[in-house]
């Protein structure tokens, strides 16, 4: 009888207490079996990153984190519209969001976020609405910096700079500056951002370099347009998942060279409402999709 019972305490104590100490370090609560499960599968994986990856069979388990995900941030303005608020207010909540989502994806194992916050096209949108953005990047940029630096983020920002205002362009210096040393968690704000504008330039920089000389035209294949395309800054340039909120159905200009065997979802969730519950749950959906990279299509 001792035995049994002393059995069935030491099967508790390694099983409940590593979870226990699994759900704390995450911040998941353990309510649900579900949950339970998605844990167990998120440690997995992440155990498996740290140890050398040899056999294929863990280097499939590897690929079921995404090492870098994409978001399209859409929504701010339905959400404000649906509760008799301003554009503004729907900017405000979105941005709140955004800094802390993040977070939620470096803590589940992710390495790099890529965030679309202003698009070339959003030039179009009405002046006041454009102005408020710009002096929102500008402010949270500025003073999340000591955030940054307490949770080891590099920020940075990629898009065209030669519309950005000279105030802005000074807190994208300082943000850049002030972390670029670090190396595990890397955060892209895509700012005056589109994936032909990105193309172009790289087209351009390598035409140049062909006019100078320093390359040959034979040099050019797709190892040289990724380096000279923005998302070079990451390690990962390529997402292995783009987010889309508020359930529209397009890559609208963002990465396009970048996304070519991307996994695209798109919840009918507005931005404002994007919380951590939602993410586990497009992470559950990514984990059960089988990656060919077009291999066996
Ligand atoms: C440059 O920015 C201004 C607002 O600051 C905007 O009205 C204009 O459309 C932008 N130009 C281009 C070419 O994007
Ligand atoms: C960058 O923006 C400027 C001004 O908005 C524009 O004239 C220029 O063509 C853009 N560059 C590229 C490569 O699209």
């Amino acid at each position: 009888m001792l035995s049994i019972l002393s059995t069935v305490l030491t099967f508790l104590a390694l099983i409940l207490i590593p979870c226990l100490f699994i759900s704390r370090r995450l911040s998941v609560p353990l309510i649900s079996f579900t949950n339970i499960r998605r844990l167990i599968n998120v440690a997995a994986s992440q155990c498996d990153e740290e140890e050398e990856s040899g056999t294929s069979g863990k280097k499939e388990k590897q690929e079921r984190l995404p090492n870098h995900v994409a978001i399209i941030l859409d929504g701010n303005r339905r959400w404000a519209k649906k509760r008799g608020q301003s554009t503004e207010e729907g900017h405000e909540a979105g941005s709140r969001k955004v800094i802390k989502i993040a977070m939620d994806l470096f803590t589940l194992g992710t390495k790099t976020v890529s965030l679309f916050a202003f698009s070339t096209e959003n030039w179009g949108r009405p002046e006041d609405e454009v102005k408020y953005l710009m002096s929102m990047f500008e402010k949270v940029l500025k003073s999340e910096i000591p955030y940054f630096q307490r949770h080891e983020v590099k920020v940075s920002v990629i898009g065209n700079r030669t519309n950005i205002s000279e105030s802005l362009l000074g807190s994208i210096r300082e943000v850049e500056e002030g972390t670029m040393s670090y190396k595990d968690r890397h955060l892209i704000v895509a700012i005056d951002y589109s994936g032909r504008f990105d193309i172009l330039q790289a087209c351009k920089n390598i035409a140049k370099k062909a006019k100078n000389g320093l390359i040959q035209v034979e040099d050019i294949d797709e190892n040289l347009i990724d380096k000279e395309l923005m998302t070079s800054c990451s390690e990962f340039p390529n997402p292995d998942l783009l987010i889309r909120t508020s359930g529209e159905q397009r890559i609208s200009n963002f990465y396009l060279w970048q996304s070519a065997y991307t996994e695209l979802y798109f919840p009918n969730v507005l931005w404002p409402d994007f919380d951590k519950a939602e993410y586990l749950k497009t992470l559950t959906w990514y984990q059960q999709r089988e990656r060919r990279f077009g291999r066996r299509v």
